[in-house]
Parts: C-alpha cells; structure tokens; sequence
C-alpha cells in the first residue's frame, strides 16, 4: 500500500492506473476505521483492479458545537487495517489542501439535505456533498462504496452523482453490526459501558418494527409511533427523530409498498448514533 498525501501525487497516481486501464475503485472515509469500512475496502476489492481509500476529517461538514475536534483519529493503526484489508493508495490530504485560502465553492443537494440529519445538523450535508464531489474529481474514480449505515448521505450522494453527471457508479453496502447488533460505528468507543448497552435500543426497535410490518401493519405512521415509543423507554437514550421515509427523498413515506426506510437517530449521553432498515410491506416487493 502507498501512503499519498498530495493531491497531485493522487492525480498522478490515478492517471497512472487509467493509462494501464485499470478500474479505479473508491472508499471516502473520516478513518477511526473499524470492520464497516473495511467491508466497503472488501466490496472495492471485487469491484476494481485499484483501490483508493480516503481518510480526510472533513471540517466543513462538522458544526460549530460538534465533534470535530476531538473525532478519534490514529493514523497509524487506520493504515495498518487499511493495508491488511486491501487498500493499495492510501490517500490522505491535509485540510489546507482540499479548502486552499480563498476556497468559495459549495455544493448543496437541495430538499434531500433538509430534513432529519440535516435538520439536525444545519450544514452537515453541504459539508459532505462539497467534499465528496472534490475527493471524486481528485480521485477520478469509476465506482465508489457507500454503507447503507448513512442513509440519508447515500441517497444524497446519488443524486449528487446524478445531477452533476460525476459518471462514477455508485455502490451501497450493507450495514456492519456487532455481535448484538448495534451498527458499527467510530463514535461507539465514545460509549460508557451502560451507554454501550442501552445503544442496542436501536437496533431493538428496529427489529420490532420489521416484526410489526410481517404481522400485517400497513401504516408508516403506526410503526414511527412503535419505534418512538421502544427507543423512548430506554432512559440514557434521548431520542432525535424515528421516521418511516421514502428511500429516494427522505419525506415521510405514505405506504410501504413496495418498500420504505425506517430511520432513527438518539443521543446517548453526547454520542450520536444513527441506525436504519428497509421496512417492505408482505407482497409489497421486497428490495
Ligand atoms: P465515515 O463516517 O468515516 O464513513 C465512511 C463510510 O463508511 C461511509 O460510506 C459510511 O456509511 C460507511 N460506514 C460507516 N459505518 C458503517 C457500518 N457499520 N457498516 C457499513 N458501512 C459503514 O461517512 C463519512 O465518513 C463521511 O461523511 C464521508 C463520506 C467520508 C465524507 O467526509
């Protein structure tokens, strides 16, 4: 694996690898790496001849109040787990690289940033639509892996791909868990033991959800109130919102035929966790 942490050298590095027509494949991370990552790195791996991984802490899609600062970072241990899973260009550019002095240019994806995480966090989605649309024209690259685990940044960076005709395909991967079940995530080792415990709430009320939907319930709104109510009645969990959406604009859904999202997000002390699943009415055509 090479370490790259000029933008020129991955240019050059990507020219490189399209010169000998090898298929460029792309992972954006912010590092803390742990398995959810490395799946993405996996799934590259099958899809490409060349495997570029990101790890950038994107300031710009960090608010004023929030982690930015103390996101966990270590390097050298993010490498390690990078190379072992696949990776062959580790790119790593500094901020003042990506935001040069002067920098002025943001993407926004109108209407899918508004809502839920975007309500939330006023920004955040600008933040990573301007990023990930620079990292794309960096890296150059003909498939990039997205996890279902962001949701609602997937469905945003679909439609960036697809409004400004980025021409990179792009691939969602299944949500990594742990063995109870809570979504990986590198905001978890924030968790005090009883915190750790209660985060599992999550994906409980999830899987209760699911349940209710093979027993026959056919309104979005009964299952928003059941998921509200399952993750309220855990009390070091302070929940953000519990929504049955339309996958492809995040607006509440009006059925869930042929299928919706479920997606939740709570604080459990002052660590976010978001988690999700796809709900599908019995014949309603499951994806
Ligand atoms: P980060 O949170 O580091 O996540 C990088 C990628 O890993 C995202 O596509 C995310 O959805 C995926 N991921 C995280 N946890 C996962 C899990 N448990 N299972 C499967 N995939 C998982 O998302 C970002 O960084 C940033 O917003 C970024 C896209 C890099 C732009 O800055």
């Amino acid at each position: 694996m090479r370490s790259i942490d000029s933008i020129p050298d991955m240019r050059a590095a990507s020219r490189a690898a399209r010169a000998k027509d090898q298929k460029i494949g792309f992972v954006p991370t912010m590092g803390a790496l742990h398995e959810g990552h490395l799946s993405l790195v996996r799934r590259a791996r099958e899809l490409s001849d060349v495997v570029v991984m990101s790890i950038f802490v994107n300031p710009s899609q960090f608010g004023e109040s929030e982690d930015f600062a103390a996101y966990p970072r270590n390097l050298a241990r993010d490498a390690a787990l990078a190379a072992e899973a696949g990776v062959d260009l580790l790119f790593v550019p500094q901020a003042s690289s990506v935001y040069p002095p002067g920098f002025s240019t943001f993407v926004e994806v109108a209407g899918l940033s508004d809502r839920l995480e975007g309500a939330v966090r006023p920004g955040h989605f600008r933040g990573v639509a301007t990023v990930v649309t620079r990292l794309f024209r960096i890296v150059g690259p003909d498939v990039a892996i997205f996890g279902q685990k962001d949701a609602q940044q997937t469905a945003i960076v679909r439609r960036l791909e697809r409004d400004l005709e980025l021409d990179v395909e792009i691939i969602v991967a299944p949500t990594v868990r742990e063995n109870d079940g809570l979504a990986m995530s590198s905001r978890n080792v924030r968790l005090l033991p009883e915190q750790r415990l209660a985060a599992i709430v999550l994906y409980r009320a999830l899987r209760r959800a699911e349940a209710r939907v093979i027993e026959g319930e056919k309104d979005p709104r009964a299952i928003e109130a059941l998921l509200a109510r399952e993750i309220s009645a855990e009390p070091l969990a302070a929940l953000d919102y519990a929504e049955v959406v339309s996958p492809d604009d995040f607006r509440p859904a009006i059925s869930l035929a042929p299928w919706a999202m479920a997606v939740v997000a709570a604080r459990f002390g002052g660590t976010r966790l978001l988690d999700n699943a796809v709900l599908s009415a019995p014949g309603g055509g499951a994806r």
